[in-house]
């Protein structure tokens, strides 16, 4: 309910707390929220507040009126996000600014309040709502009741934001108020919602009510009410190389604006764009015998997916809108509904008492009462989906009508406009990444399986998941999207622009982090009045013939000839250089990354040249992922004099702009493999657990750069091999150090034996070694056994092929020396002491295992070179 609805004081409730009857004032909770986490919080605030007896009010700060703030409002908590760049939430824009004008004559000396700022750290500016909000109510009068709380979505911001509630938040409340809080309690009921609008289901849109009026029920909702309609008029790949199933591509999406009625048609560029992603047939279809719906079953039926719905209010009631209807039951679920993620408290607490089964309403109850349990669970980093959280509680069938309003709401994604309007005013392209990652295994889902079983929680068994993991919206973008559908989409401001200034302009980009700065070039290209400030363009990726995107625009946007001699800026691009990350020598591709090169060593070795950027006023825009702008900010620190404080001015004042976006979270430290431990475990059983958690897991892929002084060449080996016998035979064979297997050794050139106490022990000879690190308990460093004996008979006889153990500490140094154990084994390498190629890296911990023809055909493709630099002779067919 907005402000200006707010019951007067008057309204307040008459409670019985710690067995006093006393009135108590009303608890004003206010959320400022872009996609929802902020709503949630405030939600899930105000049901706690109830819960304990409090008089509670949650408000949505669209239409906050201040008169009514300051003349009724006694107790407020703000929960408040940041937009944009710093800037407020679409629905606290009004709170922003009266907080701006507003002057301490408008005194709130009898308002208490605590302000909670939802953030992310790499941004330039953290939580600035938060602190702009905590510091105008001290400024206006208002007596703090905590500390302000401050959670990191580029962290956890759930165990943040539950921190600053119990510990700060609930005991000021409780002092506050003289009310019992038991944060640890049971979860005692819920504030009073208004009551849930009625679903109704027909065959044909032309009987159903039309529906009436009413508001969006929350933020997402007021999204898909607001945003517009747009046609899909092409998706094309520009990875030279892609490859979906590995998570390879990156796609140019064009939507067409000729027909967009509203604000898109007046896109600029480089301005964000928010699109609705949508589900996959496959996820919608996982969901359907939750919800008793059968695809076959008969039109019309409550179990058709293709009825049409609506929602009318209960009796005179506001109809709070969940997503516009009429529309078909298939395209609420698949666009309205997140069925990524697990349910929130507030969706749990509504199910709970419908559930069937006794049993699983006991599990439910026992987790909405255990806060760490409810966060664990709704760690992004785990994304349980609803499939798998209501299969792993055991329960079989929801009501449809509850799941649709109360299931978590889709989210818009935002992506960087990558086109100008002068370029072209009724397209507008985005360029977009496939986000993926091998999942773990084994899966922290089992270890959150047990350490909900110490804390009471029984789960029944998690649906099996895909070895790897896909983002929602760019798998759907780079995979489903085909001309001709259409999108929802919205767009927003960018703090990428051009400057207005005729000066220097240099742009830092990696993969899709281009997208600003194509739109940069085409705007300036066609821009009518000439800049005379160069512009130029930093790139990196892997290799050139794999994922150099938007390679022929970009080389030509450098190459164009001005159009007048007298403006020599009017080339759109006066300087292009182009980082190979994986490029190794003589060009071939070098997955180890160890001779590449990144956007952000090209900056570094160019100080004096970024100095006198920036001395001419120069703006520098960096975009792509977290973990590249984070690179490139360090680079260009350790080149200014002023080093990092040099670096926060030039960002204050704008010469340093910085949009980028987020890798895979790190797991809850509770869930981390070394740290599980289940209540009730001793050390020793734990640690034993450990260890055969740590034997038998094989962990996600990480690329790491070899450190060690060591070379890593790659080879194409010859010859044939030695018999199985021989293999099995110096398996057994001791060392003093580690125990290495060697299985080389051959007619053609027989092996030394060598203890591997360290790296060095891979060069006392001219020999080049194909290493697999492994560990003889891990399931599938035996499955591949058959397969290193098979790859080792094909390649031959002019290297050592061996076997480290890692269950050994010198072999479990070596591993851990050059990243293997990172990596995840089994973990196949190639060392030689002195080749001049790097990083030779053959494969860690794949899923499923490749074959020895397919390991064979890499270690051919990475020698790239002539066969003969490291062989003998042509090798044997696998
Ligand atoms: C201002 C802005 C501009 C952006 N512009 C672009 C752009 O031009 N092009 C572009 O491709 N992207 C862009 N992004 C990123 C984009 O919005 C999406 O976040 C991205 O496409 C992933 O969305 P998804 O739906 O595929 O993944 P989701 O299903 O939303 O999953 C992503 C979430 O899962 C978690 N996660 C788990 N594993 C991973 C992993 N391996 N990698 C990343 N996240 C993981 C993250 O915490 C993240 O919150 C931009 C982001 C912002 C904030
Ligand atoms: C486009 C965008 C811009 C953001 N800008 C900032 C920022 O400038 N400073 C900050 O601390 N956090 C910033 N954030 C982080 C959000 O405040 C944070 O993710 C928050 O949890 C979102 O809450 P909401 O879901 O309620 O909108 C930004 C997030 C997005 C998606």
């Amino acid at each position: 309910m907005a402000a200006a609805q707010m019951p007067d004081s008057a309204q307040s409730a008459v409670v019985q707390a710690g067995g006093d009857c006393q009135e108590l004032q009303q608890l004003h909770i206010y959320f400022g929220s872009q996609t929802g986490t902020a709503e949630g919080f405030a939600r899930d605030l105000g049901d706690d507040a109830a819960s304990y007896g409090m008089n509670v009010q949650v408000h949505d700060l669209e239409g906050f009126c201040p008169r009514s703030f300051a003349s009724d409002v006694r107790v407020a908590i703000f929960i408040l996000a940041t937009a944009g760049e710093g800037e407020p939430t679409d629905n606290a824009a009004g709170l922003h600014r009266w907080m701006l004008k507003v002057t301490p004559e408008a005194s709130l000396t009898d308002l208490t309040f605590a302000v909670f700022g939802l953030g992310d750290r790499t941004h330039a500016n953290f939580n600035p709502m938060g602190k702009l909000t905590d510091g105008a109510m001290e400024r206006l009068g208002g007596r703090r009741l905590c500390k302000l709380g401050e959670g990191d979505d580029s962290d956890d911001i759930v165990r943040d934001f539950q921190a600053w509630t119990s510990q700060l938040l609930w005991p000021a409340l409780e002092k506050l108020l003289g009310v019992s809080v038991s944060t640890g309690g049971e979860h005692l009921g819920s504030e009073s919602h208004l009551p849930d609008p009625v679903l109704r289901v027909s065959a044909n849109v032309s009987t159903l009510p039309p529906e009436g009026p009413g508001k969006p029920a929350d933020v997402l909702a007021r999204f898909y009410f607001q945003a517009e309609q747009v046609r899909v008029t092409g998706v094309s790949e520009l990875r030279q190389s892609p490859s979906p199933e590995e998570g390879l591509s990156t796609v140019q999406v064009d939507l067409d604006l000729s027909a967009a009625p509203g604000v898109l048609a007046g896109y600029v560029a480089a301005g964000t764009l928010e699109l609705l992603p949508e589900n996959s047939p496959q996820d919608v279809a996982a969901v359907l015998p939750l919800l008793g719906i059968s695809e076959a079953a008969k039109p019309g039926d409550i179990g058709d997916l293709d009825c049409c719905i609506t929602f009318v209010p209960v009796a005179d009631g506001e109809l709070r809108k969940p997503f516009p209807t009429p529309c078909s039951l298939r395209h609420a679920l698949t666009r309205y509904c997140d069925l990524r993620r697990a349910p929130t408290r507030q969706m749990l607490t509504v199910l709970q008492p419908t559930l069937q089964s006794a049993a699983a309403r006991e599990r439910v109850a026992r987790l909405l009462a255990d806060r760490v349990a409810m966060r664990l669970l709704q760690h992004e980093a785990l994304a349980v989906s609803q499939v798998e959280f209501w299969a792993a509680f055991g329960v079989e069938r929801l009501d449809l009508s509850a799941f649709l309003l109360h299931c978590p709401r889709q989210r818009p994604r935002p992506f960087t406009v990558a086109s100008s309007p002068l370029a072209s005013s009724s397209r507008l392209s985005l360029c977009v990444s496939l986000t993926s990652h091998l999942e773990q295994d084994p899966s922290p889902l089992e270890q959150l399986a047990g350490l909900l079983q110490a804390r009471g929680i029984d789960l029944c068994q998690w649906p099996e998941r895909p070895a790897r993991w896909f983002g929602l919206g760019s798998k759907w973008l780079c995979t489903q999207l085909r001309p001709g559908d259409s999108v929802l989409a919205r767009i927003r401001p960018s703090a990428s622009r051009l400057p207005s200034r005729d000066v220097p302009v240099m742009m830092v980009a990696a993969g899709a982090g281009v997208a600003p700065f194509r739109a940069f070039w085409q705007e300036l290209s066609a821009a009518e009045t000439a800049r005379t400030s160069p512009a130029v363009l930093f790139f990196g990726c892997r290799h050139p013939d794999i994922d150099w995107i938007y390679r022929s625009e970009m080389t030509a946007a450098a190459a164009s000839k001005p159009s007048n001699a007298e403006l020599p800026g009017k080339a759109s691009l006066a300087e292009l250089a182009v980082a190979f990350s994986r490029r190794g020598e003589e060009g071939i591709y070098d997955p180890s990354g160890c001779c590449g090169e990144h956007v952000q060593d090209q900056l570094s070795a160019r100080g004096a040249y970024i100095r006198s950027w920036f001395q001419g006023h120069g703006v520098m825009y960096i975009c792509g992922s977290n973990q590249m702008a984070q690179g490139v900010l360090e680079g260009v620190s350790k080149v200014l004099e002023g080093g990092d404080l040099e670096l926060q001015r030039l960002k204050a004042e704008g010469q340093v702009v910085v949009e980028s976006w987020g890798e895979a979270p790190k797991l809850p430290p509770e869930l981390a493999a070394h740290g599980f431990r289940a209540a009730g475990q001793s050390e020793a059983e734990s640690q034993e657990a450990k260890v055969a958690t740590l034997r038998l897991a094989r962990s996600r892929v990480v690329w790491h750069s070899m450190r060690s002084s060591l070379e890593v060449v790659t080879v194409l080996l010859s010859g044939c091999g030695q018999p199985e016998r021989q293999v099995e035979k110096e398996k057994e064979k001791p060392f003093n150090g580690a125990r290495m297997d060697e299985e080389s050794g051959s007619e053609a050139g027989p092996s030394a034996v060598i203890a591997p106490q360290s790296l060095s022990d891979f060069s006392v000879s001219d020999d080049v070694y194909l290493v697999e690190f492994y560990h003889p308990l891990c399931g599938t460093c035996q499955e591949f056994a058959e397969t290193f004996a098979a790859l080792k008979l094909a390649l031959g006889s002019s290297l050592k092929t061996v076997k480290v153990s890692i269950e050994d500490a010198a072999g479990e140094k070596i591993a851990q020396e050059v990243g293997a154990t990172d990596e995840g084994i089994p973990n196949l390498r190639l060392f030689y002491k002195k080749s001049e190629i790097k990083g030779a890296l053959v494969m860690a911990n794949e899923d499923p295992l490749p074959s020895a023809s397919d390991l064979k055909a890499r270690i051919q493709r990475m020698l790239g070179g002539p066969k003969d630099r490291y062989f003998k002779s042509g090798s044997e067919e696998v």
